[in-house]
């Protein structure tokens, strides 16, 4: 694994998943610690995406607890069924939200944020985390970062 991610900054947004999942199977292969995967992969989707907030909550003792993430700080605790993590957490699928606004019971971590998408990771078929991206843009996310952010998370469920 080089040092720096191979991403063309001009390249369409399917072009860079397609680039960069490959590259971060490399990156978390043969490392078994979980931390730091999952610090790395935060890392790699914010050098190759720049949202503004890309972070992990990790299913712990009934809670979602924060995990690794690049950005501003962030709520650290989050209970099954609230917020767009907890409703994933509690749905077990990815939820687009185009205005953070129009989501009933968004936790508002921070009022940059304006649009997300959240993903579920699975161990044993149960949700053990989910990724967590904002973008302070409106209507960032669609079935592309869905399809690509699924498949992502599966990498995930490898090492978990
Ligand atoms: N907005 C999330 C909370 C986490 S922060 O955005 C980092 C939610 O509603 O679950």
């Amino acid at each position: 694994m080089s040092e720096s991610l191979l991403i063309d900054v001009n390249a369409s947004k399917e072009e860079k998943y397609k680039a960069l999942i490959p590259q971060i199977n490399a990156l978390v292969d043969g490392e078994e610690d979980v931390v730091a995967n999952l610090a790395n992969i935060t890392a790699a989707l914010k050098e190759a995406f720049g949202y503004f907030w890309i972070g992990f909550y990790i299913v712990k003792n009934g809670e979602l607890v924060l995990g690794p993430f690049q950005g501003p700080i962030a709520c650290t605790r989050i209970r099954k069924g609230k917020g767009v993590c907890g409703s994933v957490w509690a749905e077990a699928k990815t939820i687009v939200v185009p205005d953070v606004e129009a989501f009933p019971g968004h936790i508002a971590c921070s009022s940059a944020s304006k649009s997300e998408i959240v993903i579920p990771g699975f161990k044993n078929d149960e949700v053990a985390l989910v990724l967590d991206i904002d973008s302070d843009e409106l209507n960032t996310f669609d079935e592309i970062d869905q399809k690509y952010l699924e498949e992502l998370m599966k990498t995930v469920s490898k090492f978990l």
